[in-house]
């Protein structure tokens, strides 16, 4: 059975999978549905010092988007949830509660933007008994710090409290590479990255925004791979730890996350549409990965990814393979000719099965391949390519 525990923080986890700030982990009670479903730690909807966040939930505020756009597939969660409607004596009262109730660490979540606030915040969640204090910017409000602002507030909360103190980082900055560097420096114990985006959606018989009528967040399984290509960059440069979040939906997302360098994972939205028992199921399904693949702890399987990276000039540009199509499983529906772009494939017209070719203007791309219905496309070496040979080539 592989070693689920990680470090992170200087907190001791369980396992890697932790539960977002978010509606799901607002009260106590939810923070507890999550604990009961496996979560190594609770991160707590946040405490906005802006009073208008805190107002409420406009009505109603989630919605799925999702749908085909031409050939592809794509879904998002689209939603505006208020921050804690909690005042700061409230929020916390919350944080003692749900210390009293919970055997796994809590993790506070402020966003304030007055430094005096910071501090008082800062101050009032730890004495509650926040494990950790997560410090963030809002991505949906006026203005969304940068990287510099974050550290000087890390920097800032770092030198008045003890508990570990984490950054989440918006998704939205010029550098998130430079950042994460100079929040490290300013004396960061971990990093989040990265929150959810702002987004907004319109529709257009009403031609005005969705929803409530502004900006809302957006997020779903297509986000992960912005993370990953950060957390990839960033985490062989850091000496702390970096928890990913954003799109994680199986135990293989979670395995991409600890691949790319992460220590761990955060996640909302897959326990959004599928209830509290996505934790669990994740977890289940991170260890499996974990056996299948032999690594007895996470620290086994940590970065293998982000080491594997070639750098821009040492990607081999090289053609080493061409498209052949396999005549028996090819049923002439013509989209391998219709997508390839360089004129590699002979489509006859009319576009009958016996005549599909590869000629050699294939760039090897592989698209075809992958969009191919059939799967009668495969990629063969560029040394045994024929045009009618090997498995695929023309019909006999
Ligand atoms: C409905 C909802 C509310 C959220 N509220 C907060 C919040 O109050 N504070 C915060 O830092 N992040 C918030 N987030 C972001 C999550 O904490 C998490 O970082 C993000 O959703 C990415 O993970 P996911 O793709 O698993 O949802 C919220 C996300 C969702 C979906």
């Amino acid at each position: 059975m592989p070693d689920l525990r990680v470090t992170y923080a200087g907190l001791n986890l369980k396992n890697p999978v932790l539960a977002a700030a978010a509606g799901v982990t607002a009260t106590v009670d939810r923070m507890r549905r999550a604990e009961d479903a496996g979560v190594a730690a609770v991160c707590v909807k946040s405490l906005f010092e802006n009073p208008i966040p805190r107002r409420g939930d406009p009505s109603p505020h989630m919605r799925v988007i999702s749908g085909r756009r031409g050939p592809l597939a794509w879904g998002a969660l689209y939603s505006y949830e208020q921050a804690s409607h909690l005042d700061e004596e409230q929020y916390a009262d919350l944080i003692g509660r749900a210390k009293a109730a919970l055997s796994i660490p809590v993790i506070a979540n402020i966003d304030c933007s007055t430094p005096e606030a910071w501090g008082r915040y800062a101050r009032l969640v730890e004495q509650a008994g926040a494990d950790a204090i997560e410090v963030k910017s809002c991505p949906h409000g006026e203005h969304l710090m940068s990287g510099d602002e974050l550290a000087s507030a890390v920097a800032l909360v770092k030198g008045l409290v003890s508990v570990p103190v984490i950054a989440k980082l918006p998704g939205q900055l010029t550098s998130p590479y430079r950042a994460a560097l100079d929040i490290e420096a300013a004396g960061a114990d971990a990093l989040v990255m990265f929150n959810r985006f702002s987004g907004l959606d319109i529709d257009v018989e009403t031609e005005a925004p969705v929803m409530h009528g502004g900006f809302a967040g957006h997020g779903g399984p297509w986000s992960i791979y912005y993370r990953l290509r950060w957390i990839a960059q960033v985490t062989p440069e850091l000496r702390i730890p970096v928890c990913g979040t954003g799109g994680v939906g199986c135990g293989e997302d979670v395995a991409k996350y600890v691949l790319a360098g992460a220590t761990c994972v955060q996640l909302a939205t897959a326990a959004i549409l599928e209830g509290y028992g996505a934790f669990g199921r994740i977890i289940r399904e991170f260890g499996e990965w974990m056996e299948r693949k032999g690594h007895a702890n996470v620290a086994s399987a940590r970065g293998l990814a982000a080491g594997r990276l070639l750098a821009i000039g040492d990607v081999s540009r090289r053609q080493t393979v061409r498209a052949a199509i396999d005549a028996d499983a090819c049923t002439a529906c013509g989209l391998c000719g219709r997508v390839c772009i360089y004129g590699g494939v002979d489509v006859p017209e009319p576009p009958e099965k016996e005549t599909y070719s590869v000629n050699e203007l294939c760039h090897g791309c592989g698209l075809c391949a992958e969009v191919c219905p059939a799967r009668a496309i495969a990629l063969t070496e560029l040394s045994t390519w024929t045009p009618a040979g090997g498995r695929g080539g023309q019909r006999r």
